[in-house]
This record gives structure tokens, C-alpha cells and sequence, in this order.
């Protein structure tokens, strides 16, 4: 549990949102483009542990995480620490014409923590999307091929490649295009909702795959076949057993590299330092972000080192990429997540969030689905027993009770019909279980 200065107790003495929010969001109407939309209207001026403070003094418990980005919780110690110290020192030289160690020391700990017992390289960017978009042209650089296989549900950014790579069209893609070309799209091996059901999914998928990629796209021609092991965006799909596994290996014997994905699953997140080993897979590259630097912007790229050392003196970079604060905040994540076993952590949120999330589902047909691993657990909502039709209503109903009582959650979904859960791995017990009495209440009120 955390040290965090914030009390980490939840406390409503406004309406949420209050009225000092209120105000700043008038102003947020009047300033930010619309385009930037905001969820839940509560202006944070402090946070910590498993509490977001807002500027009313109201303190809300956070299942959210920034959408799983402070994973060490928000303003942990060792971030602050790191960031106040190399803030003070310096705060940019440009790692391509001054480099500094805090960059060095980032990538020799991606190589050391992600899976893959061989000689990797790395390379920093700022964001997810960006991370994405560098894997793709590694992959394209090295293989001298040109498509990328993506699949139904993925989400890998906004930027125009990140956004042709993301399956769903509203709101990341609509009216957006065109958009990259040689991008390939196939089927999930979506258990919950698999036309023959779940124990046939994954086969069935692999072969449908095999089959879309050698007709429609050939071998020869596809450079990277690019996967989140447990889909973010798209609705906490959890592939179906086995499924990943056949991919990767099917890759590797096509000469296809595998892109791991693992913006939103990586760094302790699911119960492992990274969600593809729990599949028994080593990806050739893998892609990074969100939980890595502690709430800064930071993301990377690691890779075989063949793979990585194909690509040219000045191919990579950018003015940003590797900020050394930003890398300063990542050491003191990395440190914070070895010292406190933080994998660990997730499994135990995993184990008290679980069993209350099926006793929902036994008392409410609405809730087709409970899935997901360590702390990036899931529901599904549909309209009944028998009927999978999508509910997003019910989803946003839950939601918004949820909100109203002093619980930050989110929702997502390609129908927008996932109600997911994404707590910092620094939140106690305690405000756990009050988050999901809150979760009970909520369905109670909103079926
Ligand atoms: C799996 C995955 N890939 C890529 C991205 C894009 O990251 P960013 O928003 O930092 O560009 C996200 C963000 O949600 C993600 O979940």
C-alpha cells in the first residue's frame, strides 16, 4: 500500500462535480477544443495512494489509474524524488546531440524486464501512439516488407498510422482519413462473443487468420502481425487460451515479426512485469508507455538486437523522445515496482476484486462476461441472459451513479459496453472494497 501524503479516505462534502469544478469547466468550454472531451468533469488538484483530490476538497477513489497510467500510484515518492532531483539538474539537451545516463539507464531496464532471454536494444518516444508508429517502421525497415496484420477491437493511438492500425471508428477514426496504407485487418479470438463459443475460439480463429493473411495479404508481403495480449480499448478481450501463442510461433516461421503490444498491459499491470508471459510468448518487439515514468510521457520500443541494428544512424528519434525527466520518473517507477512487488500487488487487487465482480454477475443477468488479469479486470454489460446485444446505456448508467457517489470509473468497448477497472496498484484494500460497495450500490440504482 502507499505512502502518500493524500489521506486516503473518500470524502464528499459537494455534489460531483462541485462548484469550484463547475466553474473551471465553463472555462474549459470556453478554452480547449471540444474535440477533448472530458468524462467526468472534476478538476484534481492533489492525489495519491488510491485518492484523486479535487478542488472543491472533495476526494474521490481513483479505479482508473489516468487509464492505467499511474500504476505506482500518482506523485509516488520515488517519482518525486527522481523528477525534483533531475528537474533541478537539467531538463533537456536532445538525447540525439547531447546524451545523458537517465536514457541509457531506461533502456538497459527495458531490456533486462521485458521477456526474451537474447540481446535486445531499445529506443524512447513520448507517447503511446508514437511507440506504435516506430514499430511499424522497424518492422517494415528490417523485413524490407510492407504490411501489418492488426486486429477487430484493437486500439493503438490517434496519430494517422496509430489511428489505421485502431479498429473502432467512433469517436478515434470517423471523418479522420484517409488513412496508412497496407494495414490488414482480421478477427480477435473474442471468447464471450465467438460464434461457436469459447472452447472453439481460439482454433478457429487461428485458422481464420492463417487463411485471411496467405489470401488476402500474402506472407511474403506482411512485415508485422500487431497485438495487445489483452485488448485495452477494445473491451479487456482477453484472447481465447492458446490463441497468441499459435500466432507468434506462426509468425516466426513465415519470416512475420510479432509486435507486442503492451501500452496499456505492461509494467505490473496485469500480474507480471508484462501480459505476454502469460502466454508463453516472447515478441520480437514490444511496445511500451502509459505505466512506465509514473504519470510523465514517455514510451519505447524494444527489440531483438538484429531487428533493432537494421535501422540506420538518425532512422529513429525525435527532439523529445526520452526526456531526461521523463526518463528520471521511470527509473523511480521501475524501482518503486521492484521494491514493492508490484506484480505481486496486482494479483492480490485481482483476488479481492474478483469474487465480488462474479457475486455481481450471479445477481445481475445484465453482466455477460467477468474477465480480465491482476488489475485490468472487466465486465461486460448485455441485455440479458440470453441476449448478448451490447448495453452500453446500462454501462453508462452504472457510471455515472458510480461517479456521483465519489468512484472514478471507465468504460469502454467497441459497443461501449465494458465497464473496466484499472485501480493504481497503490490503492489500499480498504478503498478497494468501498469502491465496489459503491460498484453495488450503483447496479442496484441503474438496472
Ligand atoms: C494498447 C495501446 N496502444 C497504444 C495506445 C496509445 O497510447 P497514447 O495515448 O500514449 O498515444 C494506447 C492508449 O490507450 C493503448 O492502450
Amino acid at each position: 500500500m502507499t505512502d502518500s501524503a493524500v489521506p486516503q479516505k473518500r470524502f464528499l462534502h459537494t455534489a460531483i462535480p462541485g462548484p469550484r469544478s463547475a466553474e473551471l469547466h465553463k472555462r474549459k468550454l470556453a478554452a480547449v477544443s471540444p474535440g477533448v472531451s472530458v468524462s467526468l468533469p472534476v478538476y484534481i488538484e492533489r492525489a495519491g495512494g488510491g485518492i484523486l483530490v479535487d478542488v472543491d476538497g472533495n476526494q474521490l477513489i481513483d479505479f482508473g489509474s489516468g487509464i492505467a497510467v499511474t500504476t505506482v500510484g500518482n506523485a509516488a515518492p520515488r517519482v518525486v524524488a527522481r523528477v525534483q532531483q533531475q528537474v533541478a539538474e537539467f531538463t533537456h539537451t536532445c538525447f540525439m546531440i547531447n546524451p545523458y545516463l537517465g536514457y541509457l539507464e531506461v533502456c538497459e531496464a527495458l531490456n533486462e524486464l521485458t521477456p526474451g532471454d537474447f540481446e535486445k536494444r531499445s529506443a524512447l518516444f513520448n507517447s503511446g501512439a508514437e511507440a506504435v508508429e516506430n514499430a511499424v517502421k522497424i518492422a517494415r525497415h528490417y523485413t524490407g516488407r510492407q504490411a501489418v496484420v492488426a486486429f477487430d477491437h484493437a486500439y493503438h493511438g490517434r496519430t494517422n498510422l496509430a489511428m489505421a492500425l485502431t479498429a473502432k471508428n467512433m469517436p478515434y477514426k470517423h471523418r479522420f482519413g484517409p488513412f496508412a496504407s497496407e494495414i490488414y485487418r482480421v478477427p480477435m479470438a473474442y471468447p464471450f462473443r465467438w460464434p461457436t463459443g469459447p472452447d472453439n475460439c481460439a482454433e478457429e480463429c487461428f485458422a481464420n487468420f492463417v487463411e485471411l493473411v496467405h489470401a488476402q495479404v500474402g506472407e511474403e508481403n506482411t512485415a508485422a502481425v500487431l497485438l495487445e495480449p489483452i485488448q485495452g480499448e477494445g473491451g479487456f478481450i482477453v484472447p481465447a487460451p492458446g490463441f497468441v501463442k499459435r500466432v507468434a510461433d506462426w509468425c516466426a516461421e513465415q519470416g512475420i515479426l510479432f509486435i507486442a503490444d503492451e501500452i496499456q498491459t505492461g509494467f505490473c499491470r496485469t500480474g507480471n512485469w508484462f501480459a505476454c508471459e502469460f502466454e508463453d510468448v516472447t515478441p520480437d518487439l514490444i511496445t511500451t508507455a502509459k505505466g512506465i515514468a509514473g504519470g510523465l510521457p514517455l514510451s519505447g520500443v524494444t527489440g531483438r538486437a538484429e531487428v533493432m541494428d537494421a535501422i540506420h544512424a538518425s532512422g529513429l528519434g525525435g527532439t523529445y523522445g526520452g526526456n531526461p525527466v521523463a526518463c528520471a520518473a521511470a527509473l523511480g517507477a521501475i524501482e518503486t515496482m521492484r521494491a514493492e512487488n508490484l506484480a505481486n500487488r496486482a494479483r492480490q487487487l485481482e483476488a479481492l476484486f474478483l469474487p465480488r465482480l462474479r457475486r455481481l454477475a450471479e445477481q445481475y443477468p445484465q453482466i455477460g462476461d467477468v474477465r480480465g488479469r491482476g488489475a485490468m479486470l472487466a465486465i461486460e454489460l448485455v441485455a440479458g441472459a440470453d441476449d448478448k446485444t451490447p448495453n452500453a446505456a446500462l454501462a453508462g448508467r452504472v457510471n455515472a451513479a458510480c461517479h456521483a457517489q465519489g468512484l472514478v470509473t471507465l468504460t469502454a468497448g467497441t459497443y461501449g459496453n465494458v465497464f473496466r477497472f484499472l485501480p493504481p496498484l497503490s490503492i489500499g484494500d480498504e478503498l478497494v472494497l468501498e469502491g465496489l460497495d459503491i460498484l453495488d450500490q450503483a447496479f442496484a440504482s441503474a438496472v
